[in-house]
């Protein structure tokens, strides 16, 4: 085999032209403006980060210290690190409107392994991700009957934990208060526990239905969840300034650097979606100009939202009592609002499972992608007879949150998630370098300023979070190189032969001209 030859097939790229003219034949209707991206950047980005994990980024978890209320300092610093990608995204979305968002553009300008890479690492960011939203839905879910306990029968309210957490999480609750474990949960054959995360599960499965009838209904319900998230969250910022006490804010920062640093690696997750927008390129109306109004307007948007709900949450409720599962309804409760606290886990509830739906969504069109591309088999692009869809893709999509819900932890998730995004965003910044070199003429209808400074500090900023975490956090930093490695084996053995043999068939078939499936 002639290594020459394998390392310029991995390195074999679409060229902008390429990608634009096949994005032409596209039959997406472009109805989207800057408002409908806006609200989509916001029901992708606002979700279980500042509903749920903003509680262990102040407290800390099992493999980190908090921050405390110096948790508004680690936001700011996940804002900075996300806003040079933020740019450089936005100058490659306006210049090659095309979907698949950072796969896309690591085709056109890293080739071919780079981008099943990336796609693979998108995964991590859409489907891994996913599973720690469906784990918080589930203690949003509890709140909320807890909130409405006064009109609700006590067997709904106070449902078995086994049934709503996994296994692994019960067995450590019961080590924690000193509880027998047989007489928490069942057990298989008297030696398997058994647990299962029920509300996680079920709502997957509701949004895998849903996605399988239509994008247009999904869309049409992530907007309305939107404007009631957005509701919910202005009114605890509102309510909760009255409750704030000055002193809850000292110690302002009981874990130091270390502290900040760790909950600006773990609230970097609160800003993970923006990029959502750019995968819709090919439905909107003008892309050169709103795309990148529309991803800066939502980081600077819920850069201020965040900061806010912060400063509340750490004035109202003392360090050392913020809930870790349900914090901002916690909150409410905490100050004596228990009926405001099931207002809130519904603002909770309907933001993540707009998440959901916009991540479900995102998984499935990379996935169809990547399919289109031959990296993955035919068969899973089906698309539905009746409704239009693809529904295997959809499906396989949904099982993985479900099974994975199973066993998988709420914090190792989110963690990979932030790994898997870290590095994606790492790789849109070189994009941006690599094509201001190779395609300097190519019109931009959005540049990032201080090129190549900018860049360069996205880089760093999300680099530099990336490995000062991993010195801490052990489990989820053992279990990203082992899904790079996964991703290398996948590519090795499958997709590589296949683009080769489309290669063959485009060669034998299509000559002179090629033809691109669409
Ligand atoms: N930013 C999204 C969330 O917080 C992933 O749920």
């Amino acid at each position: 085999m002639d290594i020459k030859n394998i390392i310029s097939n991995m390195l074999s790229k679409k060229s902008p032209d390429e990608l634009i003219a096949t994005s032409k034949k596209s039959e997406l209707k472009k109805t989207l403006n800057v408002f409908d991206l806006i609200v989509i950047g916001i029901g992708a980005v606002v979700g279980t980060g500042i509903f749920t994990i903003i509680g262990t980024a102040i407290q800390g978890g099992p493999e980190g210290v908090g921050a405390g209320p110096a948790i508004v300092l680690s936001m700011v610093m996940a804002a900075v690190a996300c806003v040079f990608s933020a740019l450089c995204y936005s100058e490659i979305a306006a210049m090659i409107p095309v979907a698949g968002s950072a796969y896309t553009y690591t085709y056109a300008t890293m080739g071919e392994f780079m981008a099943w890479m990336v796609g693979w690492i998108l995964m991590l960011e859409y489907a891994i991700g996913n599973i720690t939203v469906a784990c918080a839905w589930t203690g949003y879910f509890v709140q909320f009957l807890k909130g409405f306990k006064a009109v609700l029968p006590a067997f709904i309210v106070n449902f078995p934990m086994w049934l709503r957490n996994d296994y692994r999480f019960m067995l450590s609750y019961c080590d924690k208060y000193g509880l027998d474990p047989h007489s928490q949960m069942p057990f298989l054959f008297d030696k398997i526990p058994f647990a299962v995360n029920l509300p996680a599960m079920a709502i997957v499965l509701v949004l895998t239905l849903l996605l399988i009838k239509g994008v247009k209904e999904s869309t049409r319900v992530a907007s309305i969840m939107v404007g009631v998230n957005m509701f919910m969250i202005i009114s605890f910022i509102i309510v909760g300034a009255f409750y704030v006490k000055p002193e809850n804010w000292t110690p302002f920062a009981p874990g130091g650097f270390e502290g900040v640093f760790m909950g600006a690696f773990l609230i970097f997750f609160a800003y993970i979606g923006f990029d959502a927008i750019s995968t819709t390129a090919e439905e909107t109306e003008n892309p050169q100009r709103d795309l990148p109004i529309a991803i800066l307007g939502t980081l600077v948007i819920c850069t201020i939202l965040y900061v806010c709900v912060a400063l509340v949450l750490t004035g109202n409720v003392p360090l050392g009592q913020i809930d870790i599962q349900a914090p901002i309804a916690h909150a409410m409760r905490a100050v004596g609002m228990d009926w405001f606290a099931g207002l809130i886990s519904i603002g909770a509830l309907c933001a993540l499972t707009s998440v959901l739906l916009i991540y479900q969504l995102g998984t499935t069109r990379i996935l169809y992608a990547m399919s289109r591309d031959r990296f993955l088999p035919k068969s899973l692009r089906l698309i539905h007879k009746k409704f239009r869809t693809p529904h295997v893709l959809t499906w396989i999509s949904g099982l993985v949150v479900i099974v994975c819900a199973l066993f998988m932890d709420l914090n190792i998730s989110a963690e990979l998630c932030n790994f898997g995004t870290f590095t994606s965003f790492i790789i849109i910044c070189i994009a941006v370098l690599i094509l201001r070199k190779t395609e300097p003429n190519r019109e931009r209808p959005f540049k990032v300023p201080f090129c190549p400074l900018f860049p360069i500090l996205g880089i760093l900023t999300c680099g530099g979070l990336m490995v000062y975490s991993m010195g801490s956090l052990k489990t989820s930093a053992t279990y990203f190189p082992l899904w790079l490695l996964i991703g290398v084996l996948i590519y090795a053995s499958y997709g590589y032969a296949q683009k080769r043999l489309e290669e063959k068939k485009r060669a034998k078939y299509s000559a002179p001209k090629s033809k691109v499936e669409v």
